[in-house]
């Protein structure tokens, strides 16, 4: 076997029975994955499902019921959610988080922990670096409801690859986009795969998940109901019927 091939089939992430559960909802109720270096993986499934919620696990932001979560081989379900960057897993949101009184370029430099902001030197050369690699270079002096949606999307992009993560966790960086969008954003992220970001992306538009993911889940009701190459999974008779189904109607 090749090198890269090796690479790639390594599990940077590990969820071992992940349970989210916020009072009588399962949010997300016993899923078990893992995610190999080097691709881009997708979830797919209906509103509601725990697609959010699952990621918020990942990231420690929403407590564990029970479960274990490993990364690059150890286990971190009792490292705190500040912390969690610093082992190299960095999120965007679904919805535009960013902070409107500030720079553009002062939201993507937030995305460095405060220690790192201080002391590393060339902070600023990476965020004028990260800024031109999605595509706002030039933006950094305004503020970010003076942007177009599309470009709030990248600036998010942005504050999260700051810190060099290993892992990108996507929610929805598209929603609300057109095509042209899309497809542009579709491409970034191909191009952040190709310089070895590892990405789990949350995606409803299905041709594109199929177009850019590796690999597939899809859940349902807080489970797993299928998982495996994007063609297989759309093609799944558990998915069609509680997914793509709904979408067609
Ligand atoms: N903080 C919370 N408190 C209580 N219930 C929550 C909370 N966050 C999510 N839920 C519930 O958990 C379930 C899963 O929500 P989640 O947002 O993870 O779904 P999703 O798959 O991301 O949906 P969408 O495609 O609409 O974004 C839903 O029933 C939701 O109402
Ligand atoms: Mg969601």
């Amino acid at each position: 076997m090749s090198e890269p091939t090796e690479r790639a089939a390594l599990p940077l992430l590990e969820l071992d029975d992940v349970a989210v559960h916020f009072g009588g909802v399962r949010a997300v109720d016993g899923v078990s994955l893992y995610l190999r270096e080097g691709l881009i993986h997708g979830i797919l499934g209906a509103n509601g499902s725990g697609k959010s919620t699952l990621l918020g696990a990942v990231t420690r932001l929403n407590p564990l019921t029970r479960g274990d979560l490993r990364f690059a081989g150890r286990s971190y379900a009792g490292v705190a959610p500040h912390r969690v960057a610093r082992l190299g897993v960095a999120r965007t949101f679904q919805t535009v988080r960013l902070i409107d009184d500030r720079s553009v370029r002062d939201n993507v430099l937030l995305g460095l922990d405060t220690a790192t902001r201080s002391a590393r030197a060339g902070a600023g050369a990476r965020v004028d670096e990260v800024m031109e690699r999605v595509g706002i270079a030039g933006l950094g002096r305004m503020r970010p409801s003076e942007l177009s949606y599309g470009m709030q999307r990248r600036t998010e992009i942005a504050r999260a690859i700051v810190g060099s993560p290993r892992l990108l966790l996507l929610d929805e960086p598209t929603a609300g986009m057109n095509t042209d969008e899309r497809d542009e954003i579709s491409a970034l992220l191909r191009s952040l795969q190709r310089e070895g970001y590892t990405q789990l992306l949350v995606e409803h538009d299905v041709a594109m998940m199929v177009d850019v993911c590796d690999y597939l889940f899809a859940m349902n009701f807080g489970k797993l109901i299928a998982q495996g190459l994007p063609d297989e999974v759309v093609r799944d008779d558990g998915v069609r019927e509680s997914y793509l189904g709904k979408q067609a109607q």
